[in-house]
């Protein structure tokens, strides 16, 4: 096993994968490590679909926006934030259950992001490399229907798993000085300085950005963080989502 830092520090998304079989074991050893991350007050609301339907992933394929590596990759997971079963819990005791909370939703969500990412790092501990799909979202309500999810249960993303048939370079991450803060945001400085210098190093990634674009193996471009951050922040943001959520009894109050 590798370094555990040097693991973490090495992540970069795997989209093409040779067309080597994983075992199931393997699979079911992953998802006991996931299970085995921290869960919000022990809810364990992630549940795991894990699609072989070439049918089933040629369509979830489709509904992500045409990526490929979904119908392709050996193994595709969809990680579910599920309430289901504590509604099941609640029947047991006959109690009515307490729904439809805006913290529920992001309880089950965050034990899904933990659970996945056990996942994913205890892959690439072994070899395998991983891409999370989050365009599934984009055809929610197709996805929840052609996995039969039940009310209370929502998919947040998939998984594609399996060995790299690629070597991409790991993407360079935003400087420490913008994502570590010492007792608080501004450091003791007033908003307009502490952005200031927040904007300096802003621009200093998007140099970093942009070369590492230009020299990258694949799909090389031309641009820099904040000019990709704020072109797709100019498009709306999966609008159906509320809707979507609270009809599935999410978000509701
Ligand atoms: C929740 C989530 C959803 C994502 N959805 C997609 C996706 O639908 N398709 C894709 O190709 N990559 C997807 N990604 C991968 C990101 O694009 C990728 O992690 C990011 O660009 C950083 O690159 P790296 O993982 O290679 O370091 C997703 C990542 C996360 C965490």
């Amino acid at each position: 096993m590798q370094d555990v830092m040097h693991l973490l520090q090495s992540h970069r998304s795997i989209r093409t994968f040779k067309d080597i079989t994983i075992d199931q074991s393997l699979v079911e050893e992953l998802i006991r490590s996931g299970q085995a991350a921290a869960t919000s007050s022990f809810i364990q609301a992630c549940t795991v679909i894990q699609v072989s339907s070439g049918e089933k992933r040629e369509k979830i394929a489709q509904f992500a926006g045409n990526q490929r590596y979904v119908a392709k990759a050996p193994v595709f997971l969809v990680f579910c934030a599920d309430m289901h079963r504590h509604q099941l819990a609640c029947e047991l005791h006959k109690v009515p259950m307490q729904s439809g909370y805006t913290e529920q939703l992001l309880t089950a969500s965050i034990d899904c992001a933990l659970f996945a990412q056990n996942v994913v790092i205890g892959a690439e501990a072994l070899g395998l490399g991983a891409c999370y799909i989050g365009g599934l979202r984009n055809e929610i309500a197709a996805v929840s229907s052609l996995l039969a999810l039940p009310d209370l249960v929502f998919p947040v993303f998939g998984l594609c798993l399996g060995y790299p048939d690629q070597n991409p370079e790991v993407k360079p991450r935003l400087p420490l000085s913008l994502t570590l803060k010492q007792d608080s945001y501004t450091q003791d400085k007033t908003t307009d300085e502490a952005d200031k210098l927040d904007i300096a190093a802003l621009e200093a990634y998007d140099q970093q950005i942009r070369e590492y674009y230009i020299s990258r193996t694949g799909n090389q471009k031309e641009t820099g963080w904040t000019e990709q951050i704020s072109g797709m922040l100019q498009k709306e943001a999966r609008p159906h989502m509320m809707k979507f959520l609270q009809d599935k009894g999410f978000m509701n109050k």
